[in-house]
């Protein structure tokens, strides 16, 4: 028997551990998208020749999302958020931020991911393999880092008062071909403002969709985009790492969300890869598996529609 390649298999262990929910995405399913515009101030441009980094304005789509694969779980249930970004390019292509309120990822290798995702099946089936779980924490210590993080993590309070990080390293390449290895953060122009378990836990089904959407009938909600420069000892492949807080940072613009709902654009992939030139992927091996996985869980979603 041909064997399946590890994205399926992955997206196959979310489905085992989430359940199957048809139409939805297979991670981050429940969620909201608008219509939005980037206002780049011209800094980026010494760094990058990518066109929306340039200065001026481009139009975006912005898509907040709980992170769980179970659209049916509490907002409380999923401290962890999303904000992706897709910017709309005026050649007619695109360009994506993902980004969520954490500033590492649980696992360095697809493998990783794979192994512990099958673990916590097990879990599910009732039947814990723990002395698994202790073995392979063992052999991905990395792994534990994030795992305090989002033990510990508070939700924000809202869609609009989360910091979004793009956890992997990208690099900008200027005119003359130089790299500049960085992340991406999105800093709430609300300020980043968090809920105690206890607030959080009276939270009702849905409020972080219907506070956005009451913010933005009352004010403008945006986020500014920095960069963070990499130092040369900080790894460029590992999610599971965060680099130094002292890093120098650059703001290179603005996304302000509009109070435009899109719901015909929700069926849209955001691909972390997709990049346009003058930005390239680092050799993270999450970063490129994520890739595959979304496209595996497009196909599920949009064909089951
Ligand atoms: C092994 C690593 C990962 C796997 C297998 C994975 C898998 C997935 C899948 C299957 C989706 C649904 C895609 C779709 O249907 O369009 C998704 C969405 C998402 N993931 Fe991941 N993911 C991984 C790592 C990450 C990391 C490191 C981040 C942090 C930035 C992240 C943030 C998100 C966000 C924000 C969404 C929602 C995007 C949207 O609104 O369309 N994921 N992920």
């Amino acid at each position: 028997m041909e064997k399946k390649p590890l994205a399926e298999t992955a997206v196959d262990r979310m489905e085992k551990v989430f359940g199957e929910h048809r139409e939805y995405r297979r991670a981050h399913a429940r969620g909201v998208i608008y219509e939005a515009i980037f206002s780049a101030n011209g800094l980026g441009a010494e760094y990058t020749t990518a066109t929306h980094l340039q200065g001026g304005e481009v139009k975006a789509l912005a898509r907040f999302s709980h992170s769980s694969p179970d659209p049916t779980w509490t907002d409380v249930m999923s401290p962890v958020k999303g904000l992706a970004v897709q910017f709309l390019l005026p050649d007619g292509g695109i360009t994506n931020i993902v980004g969520v309120n954490s500033p590492i990822f649980l696992a360095k290798t697809p493998e990783a991911f794979t192994k512990i995702l099958g673990v916590v099946t097990s879990f599910k089936k009732g039947k814990p393999r723990l002395r698994e779980l202790a073995k392979l924490l063992i052999q991905y210590p990395e792994s534990r880092a994030a795992i305090k993080i989002v033990q510990k993590m508070h939700a924000p309070a809202s869609f609009a008062t989360g910091r979004y990080h793009s956890i992997h390293a990208f690099y900008f390449i200027d005119k003359d071909g130089n790299r500049l290895p960085i992340k991406y953060e999105w800093e709430p122009d609300a300020g980043v403002e968090t809920l105690t378990p206890k607030d959080a836990g009276s939270l009702p089904f849905g409020y972080y969709e219907w506070e956005i959407e009451d913010r933005l009938q009352k004010e403008p909600v945006s986020f500014r985009l920095n960069i963070v420069i990499g130092g040369e000892e900080d790894p460029t492949d590992d999610p599971t790492v965060a680099w130094p807080e002292e890093r120098h940072k650059l703001t290179v613009g603005t996304l302000t969300i509009l109070p435009k709902p899109a719901p015909e654009a929700d069926e849209r992939k955001f691909d972390p890869t997709a990049v346009t030139e003058g930005i390239e992927c680092s050799e993270d091996q999450i970063l490129h598996f994520r890739k595959a996985a979304y496209s595996i869980s497009e196909e599920r979603r949009n064909s089951e529609k």
